[in-house]
């Protein structure tokens, strides 16, 4: 019974791996029509040359061209930033050197109707022995949709911006013109005003309210200069960050100290956009600083290297994790970040707790 049961089993198991071996067989041999050509993202393969050598029905439908059509062109036909051979052959070296792992790349297409389409794409290049070629494999996905979205909100965003620094130019103007101007006004009627005062404890308290008003004018100019950084139109962005950073130690009672890393910097030719956007990064980072941080150090590094303007911040401060800076509600670091994207650049925050905080922020000059 036993016996005749293992057989069965045997018997069975063999069926069973006739069928597996057949599956794998058709799996095999339908594979690249069923998930290549009905694959609803875009399929291609390319030779050295740039040659479309394969494509799928997806990448047909994207593009606009038929099959036929797609496999007599080559990508610098499609591919907005690869016009000519020899930035292909870059592009492709580049991919062949990366240590065989699929890359990314955001791709701009002109479609057979002229207009614009943004494809992201996984790249692969393959070379076998027994090929003289590297072939060069690609999936992609239509997001042009997704690009536009995110061109709409950066503009969106720059807009914002820039209504702000107008908002604050024309605060400071007010401030400047009625609050500041009246209270001169009343200042001098005041000292006028003194000059015929006899009694002696009247003189003294008409003495000190003239001391309460020029310390509110202290006040006023000072919330004037954070709105409008008048010196950055006077003196440029090098002069202006060592006027503050002087004001701020003043000010704080935080010993901060800025080092220049190159003497040039200070005839460099840097754009209004780029000295705002450092500016008033720097102007969060340092009252970051006074807010969060307890230190008692600060050193502002600025640098150039290749054209990009690096103003590190550093602080001895409390420090503090990543997920602190990373919280909804805070809107001076998001403000950092949004701020250097416009311009094209990058922000580094580095901090641990108790090991202070660096604010990097790094802009091409523009110049
Ligand atoms: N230099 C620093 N040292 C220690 N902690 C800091 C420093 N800078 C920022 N932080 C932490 O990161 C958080 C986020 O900072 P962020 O500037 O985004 O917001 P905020 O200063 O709290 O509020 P606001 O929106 O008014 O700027 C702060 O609340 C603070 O906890
Ligand atoms: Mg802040």
């Amino acid at each position: 019974m036993d016996k005749i049961h293992s057989t069965n089993n045997e018997a069975s198991f063999k069926d069973d791996s006739e069928e597996h071996t057949k599956l794998i067989q058709h799996v095999k041999n339908s594979f690249y029509d069923i998930i290549i050509q009905n694959s609803l993202e875009a399929f291609f393969i390319l030779d050295m040359h740039g040659n479309y050598i394969e494509v799928n029905e997806a990448l047909c439908d994207m593009f606009g061209y038929s099959r036929k059509e797609m496999l007599t062109m080559t990508i610098m036909d499609t591919d907005i930033e690869l016009p000519t051979k020899k930035a292909w052959l870059k592009q492709l070296n580049r991919i062949k050197t990366s240590n065989n792992q699929a890359t990314r790349e955001l791709r701009k297409v002109k479609n057979k109707d002229g207009s614009t389409l943004y494809f992201q794409t996984h790249n692969k290049c393959v070379s076998s022995p027994d090929l003289e070629q590297a072939l060069f494999y690609c999936f992609g996905t239509n997001v042009t949709d997704l690009v536009k979205q995110r061109e709409s909100l950066e503009l969106l965003n720059r807009r914002c911006i820039n209504a702000q620094e107008k908002e604050r130019l024309r605060i400071a103007r007010d401030l400047h013109d009625l609050l500041t101007q009246g209270l001169i006004v009343v200042r001098m009627e005041i000292i006028s005003f003194l000059k015929q005062i006899e009694i002696q404890p009247f003189k003294i308290k008409m003495t000190e309210i003239l001391g309460l008003i020029d310390q509110v004018l202290d006040d006023i100019q000072n919330i004037s200069k954070e709105l409008r950084p008048q010196n950055l139109d006077a003196f440029g962005l090098i002069k202006s960050i060592q006027l503050y950073v002087d004001d701020f130690e003043k000010h704080n009672k935080i010993k901060c100290r800025m080092k220049i890393n190159n003497n040039s910097l200070l005839e460099m030719n840097i754009t209004k956009e780029i000295s705002i956007t450092a500016y008033r990064i720097l102007q969060e980072a340092l009252l970051n600083i006074v807010r969060h941080s307890m230190a008692t150090n600060v050193v502002v590094t600025i640098s150039c290297k290749n054209d990009i303007l690096r103003i590190s911040i550093n602080d001895n401060g409390c420090g503090m994790n990543s997920d602190v800076y990373r919280k909804k509600s805070s809107l001076g670091i998001l403000g950092m970040y949004e701020r250097v994207s416009l311009v094209s650049g990058k922000l580094m925050i580095t901090s641990k707790p108790g090991k202070g905080t660096e604010v990097d922020p790094r802009n091409r000059t523009g110049s």
